[in-house]
């Protein structure tokens, strides 16, 4: 059983509660690191700690939201281990997976209708990583220090 982590800020809440019944009909299970209520709170928050799950090898992938996906995306790809794509339609979804082997995806709760977000969850849960000359480019991403 695959568990997919979530994580979001009070105006990516009511979009993840409706990921949770998504994922459920899906056969997932999740671990919901926050935040629990439209309360307004700071997203960081919780993409850092959705970022150390899957840096400690705890999880494999996530999904997060907040109001425009771009906070949350900011703050997610600071890690090391993480790839967060920004999606908001299912062939861009698609293509995060095929081309940047993501493993998470990013939703904007604010400006993505509820029918594009359910295929984007289902088409970036389902999508292989194409490999090949993606890769060289994906391992080209890590700043050289
Ligand atoms: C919250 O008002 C909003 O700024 C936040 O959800 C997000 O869009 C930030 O990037």
């Amino acid at each position: 059983m695959k568990t997919i982590g979530l994580a979001s800020d009070h105006a990516g809440y009511p979009l993840k509660e409706q990921v949770k019944e998504w994922l459920k009909a899906l056969g997932y299970e999740f671990v919901d690191f926050g935040t629990h209520s439209t309360e307004s709170c700071n997203y960081p928050e919780f993409a850092h700690a959705l970022a150390e799950a899957i840096e400690k090898g705890e999880l494999a992938t996530g999904i997060a939201i907040c109001g425009t996906g771009n906070g949350i995306n900011m703050t997610l790809n600071h890690h090391d281990a993480i790839r967060s794509a920004l999606c908001w339609m299912p062939e861009i979804a698609a293509l995060a997976r095929q081309h940047n082997d993501a493993n998470v995806m990013v939703m904007p709760g604010r400006f993505i209708n509820p029918d594009s977000a359910k295929e984007c969850v289902e088409i970036f849960l389902s999508t292989p990583f194409e490999g090949g000359r993606h890769q060289a480019r994906i391992d080209a991403i890590p700043v050289k220090r």
